[in-house]
């Protein structure tokens, strides 16, 4: 009677990890219990996540290493495998909000989200933001209901939503990743996308373009010039570590706040359960409530599926 937050499956987005071919889903040795899923699978995980009253998934794809290079040119591909993969979903699943990353890392030979300045020493910000406005006028095309900008660059915010409306997508929504981190708990994700791999390392530093941990008003921000610029919903990514920043994101705002509890976050927990020093069950639905009772909305968390079914 007195409690202050319930978490539901209505709260969780799925992020999922698709790559080309019929193979069968693929293991990430960092990620225990996640897989990279051809279409076919992927599009059966989502009826699954949706039968379990998960509302939207965010889909994320692992590109052959041969289709890389330092332009990210397979990114602006029409029939590149992330909008195969949205098209197939949305065939199947109408109602299942779908959301794609804008971003160039899956399709860089260097991981980075944007292309490189001649020196070769930075992302090369307007320059890639040209790519993303391309980009996400195709990921609209293809159906997603929301597009996700994740690679923090300045002014992409308006600039996508200014191709969005300029294309006849007035409708397509745009998730931005407004206050992200340049974290070391990404290198997971990195292993599941290939980026780590393309790299040749998976701490390659972002810190140019994605946030300094140790900064909290600028979070805020980041958050009102992405609001001005036309975001639809904000998110602030990692969650766990940065409940202070969720806090004050809620305050500052009056969209949905959304947060990711990255691939470290839930590296951690599972690597501390498997050695038998932490109860999975209990701090999965722990990390999640202390992450909605912080202000979010919204949590991207790879624990979507097992903590819908368990809240059910
Ligand atoms: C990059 C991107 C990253 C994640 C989602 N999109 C990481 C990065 O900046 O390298 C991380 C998600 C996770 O760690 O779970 N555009």
């Amino acid at each position: 009677m007195v409690e202050e937050t319930v978490l539901r499956p209505a709260d969780l987005i799925a992020p999922l990890f698709v790559v080309d071919g019929k193979g069968a889903p693929e293991g990430i040795r960092s990620m225990p219990g996640v897989f990279r899923l051809n279409i076919t699978d992927l599009v059966k995980e989502c009826r699954a996540l949706a039968r379990l009253g998960v509302p939207a998934v965010a889909l994320f794809p692992k590109l052959d290493a041969r289709l890389k290079d330092p332009e990210g040119t397979r990114a602006l591909d029409e029939d590149t495998l992330v909008l195969r993969a949205v098209r197939a979903v949305k065939k199947a699943l109408p109602g299942l909000t779908v959301i794609t990353d804008v971003a160039l890392d899956p399709y860089t030979s260097h991981g980075h989200d944007g292309v490189l300045t001649p020196a070769g020493d930075d992302v090369a910000n307007d320059r890639t933001v040209g790519i993303l406005r391309e980009m996400a006028v195709l990921q609209a095309r293809a159906g997603v209901d929301f597009v996700a900008p994740s690679d923090m660059m300045d002014g992409r915010v308006g600039a996508i939503r200014g191709a969005l409306d300029a294309a006849g997508f007035t409708d397509t929504g745009i998730l931005a990743y407004s206050a992200k981190y340049n974290s070391a708990y990404y290198g997971p994700f990195r292993d599941a996308v290939g980026s780590a791999q393309a790299a040749g390392t998976r701490l390659l530093s972002k810190a140019t373009y994605q946030m300094n941990p140790a900064n909290r008003r600028e979070a805020v921000a980041e958050v009102l010039l992405d609001e001005a610029e036309g975001a639809d919903i904000v998110m602030v990514k990692p969650a766990g570590m940065y409940l202070d920043i969720i806090r004050d994101v809620r305050e500052a705002t009056r969209k949905p706040v959304a947060a990711y509890q990255i691939s470290g976050e839930y590296a951690q927990i599972h690597a501390a359960a498997r050695l038998g020093w932490l109860d999975l069950e209990r701090c999965r639905h722990e990390s999640l409530i202390a992450i909605k009772r912080a202000g979010a909305d919204l949590i991207l968390t790879y624990f979507a599926k097992d903590m819908a079914a368990a809240l059910r």
